[in-house]
């Protein structure tokens, strides 16, 4: 399962892709919005930190918008990922760009069937957001093992990014159930790193070691 993480914040990107384990990043208008600056600007930074995917995402409603976003983002570099609403307007989008060849990672997914139009329009990434089912008493573990049966039924190349992702628990059901993409907040991504048991462990090695004969 590759590793996305989902942040704007360019500083927090540096310091995890330095464990050597990011394959990606996902943005979105919030946490550009969060990160108090421009853009391309946060965007054409980010190439420069990860190579692998990065998802840039226009906020146009209609078609014709989209793709006239798309077109200077898709200049920045050839790792970013054009993410698009799950609505007519973002599939008929997805279509166009993905006979480009650009990459086009669909957003805003919470149903199976709108992850099956993601997949038929070519899209790369598909991206089921689990926390936000989660908080309205709805199984998002669920909506993730429905697609993956569905891409499976039909071999559909269309990766499954897991998205609202806002704990380890999370990332280990979304893991089990076979997405092809976790994408993260940084701070879910520094806790999957910790065990108390691997804390006391590692103090009692250091512990003996003081009394062994060396
Ligand atoms: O980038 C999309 C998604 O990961 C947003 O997560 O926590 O705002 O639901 P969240």
């Amino acid at each position: 399962m590759k590793f996305f993480l989902d942040t704007a914040e360019v500083e927090e990107i540096r310091k995890a892709v330095e464990v050597g384990i990011i394959d990606g990043v996902t943005t979105n208008p919030s946490l550009i919005a969060k990160s108090g600056r421009k853009f391309a600007e946060v965007v054409r930074e980010i190439t420069k930190l990860v190579n692998g995917p990065i998802s840039a995402e226009v906020t146009a409603l209609d078609t014709a918008g989209m793709l006239k976003q798309a077109a200077p983002l898709i200049k920045i570099h050839k790792n970013i990922t054009i993410k698009v609403p799950m609505t007519a307007e973002g599939i008929a989008a997805c279509v166009k760009l993905a006979k480009q060849k650009v990459q086009v990672n669909v957003t805003l997914v919470f149903s199976a069937n709108q992850a099956l139009l993601a997949a038929k329009a070519g899209a790369t990434f598909v991206s089921p957001f689990m926390g936000r089912l989660d908080d309205i008493g709805e199984e998002g573990i669920a909506l993730i093992e429905e697609i993956r049966a569905i891409y499976d039924n039909y071999q559909f190349p269309t990766q499954i990014l897991a998205a609202s992702i806002r704990n380890p628990l999370h990332v280990k059901q979304v893991a089990l159930a076979g997405a092809d993409v976790a994408t993260m907040p940084p701070e879910v991504f520094w806790k999957l790193f910790s065990h108390h048991l691997t804390d006391a462990g590692i103090a009692k090695f250091l512990k003996d070691w003081e009394t062994a004969k060396k």
